[in-house]
């Protein structure tokens, strides 16, 4: 017991000294990765992982989006789609760990050990549950315990930073109580990690003005092909203010949008048109769409180039998906020493 204790307080004065840290974070393969997923999560955590001094592991949640994505070709390819956005963005793979959840699935094991440390109230709070919870029969187990996955997904690799958007902060804070509710009876085993919110970009609105996300279906996806990409940008919710008369920006979907992307000056450029008058939605709307194709150009070609390289995108995967499951398997042993298992 005393040896192990060792292993997490070195861990933790050593990282501290060097000034490194494990970053994790996942996405969940429910669907296509869209511009809320990349804001507030994807491309801040690429940011993190430029520092020599910090080690990344990034992974696709395919066991999460189970809950809800049962057609295996769908969620393949949604887990494809993913992998290729974080690596059209430049996420250097042979510095860091790129991997598929499933395949380590040490993360399975824990997940029952942090099951049997986790109260009932504790998921009954939990949003992701109670946004469902009107209609019971629809909540399937996996939904329930949905946080506790998570929870293992982070502790299994010592993780000590998770980038996220705002949505995840409740979940980190119950990942949090598990491992110091875990730590608190058996002496450390865990690193508490801590979540990173980027406030600039922690809620990206979506074409409806709520949050962007894959479940309202109000998502806008950078790397379909121009005509849909189009079709998406056009349909963000404006009022009816007429086309002549100004326009308050800072109450409009589309700017709020143009101005998450835009360079300083286009956003002040925009702002004058708006208020201006004789500027009108269907402008800004294209002006937007016409940012994502430039400053996206790079990226979706790359995109569009690990999706028809399935075989690439693989074996990166495959390499980090090893790296992952030695760290994995190492903490797994480090929790069933001290269950006795
Ligand atoms: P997911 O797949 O819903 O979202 C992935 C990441 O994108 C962020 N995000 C947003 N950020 C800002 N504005 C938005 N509109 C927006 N929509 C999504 C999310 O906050 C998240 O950071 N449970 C997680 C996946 C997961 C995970 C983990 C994350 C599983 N295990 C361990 C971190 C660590 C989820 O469903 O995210």
């Amino acid at each position: 017991m005393e040896q192990e204790q060792n292993i997490i307080d070195r861990m933790v004065y050593l990282r501290k000294t060097l000034d490194m840290a494990r970053i994790l974070t996942g996405i969940q393969s429910s669907g296509r990765p869209h511009l809320g997923n990349l804001l507030g999560a994807i491309l801040p955590a690429i940011e993190l992982s430029k520092d020599e001094k910090n080690e990344s592991l990034f992974f696709i949640a395919d066991l999460h989006s189970l809950t809800t994505i049962k057609d295996p070709a769908v969620r393949t390819e949604n887990v494809n789609a993913t992998a290729a956005t974080w690596l059209a963005f430049g996420f250097d793979t042979e510095q860091n760990l790129l991997y598929r959840q499933s395949r380590v699935t040490e993360v399975c094991e824990l997940t029952w050990f942090l099951n049997c440390f986790t109260p009932y109230p504790m998921l009954a709070n939990a949003h992701s549950f109670k946004e469902k919870s009107d209609k019971l029969s629809d909540v399937n187990a996996g939904l329930f315990t949905y946080p506790v996955l998570m929870a293992s997904d982070i502790i299994l690799y010592d993780a000590d930073i998770v980038p996220v958007g705002k949505d995840q902060r409740q979940h980190i804070e119950i990942t949090r109580d598990i491992a110091l509710t875990f730590n608190h009876r058996y002496g450390d085993t865990f690193i508490i990690p801590e979540a990173k919110i980027d406030e600039q970009v922690m809620t990206i609105p979506g074409t409806d003005g709520q949050k962007m996300s894959k479940s309202y279906g109000n998502t806008i996806d950078i790397f379909l092909p121009d005509k849909a990409l189009r079709k998406q940008v056009m349909s963000i919710v404006t009022d009816s203010t007429p086309l002549e008369e100004p326009k308050n920006p800072d109450t409009c979907n589309v700017f709020a949008l143009y101005r998450l992307l835009a360079s300083k000056s286009q956003v002040q450029e925009m702002r004058k048109k708006y208020e201006q008058g004789n500027y009108g939605y269907g402008h800004a709307k294209q002006e937007l769409f016409e940012l994502i194709l430039s400053k996206y150009e790079k990226q979706r070609e790359l995109f569009n180039h690990y999706m028809e390289h399935a075989d690439e995108l693989n074996q990166k995967l495959e390499n980090g998906e090893e790296k992952a499951r030695a760290i994995a398997q190492q903490v797994l042993a480090r929790v069933k020493a001290k269950l006795g298992f």
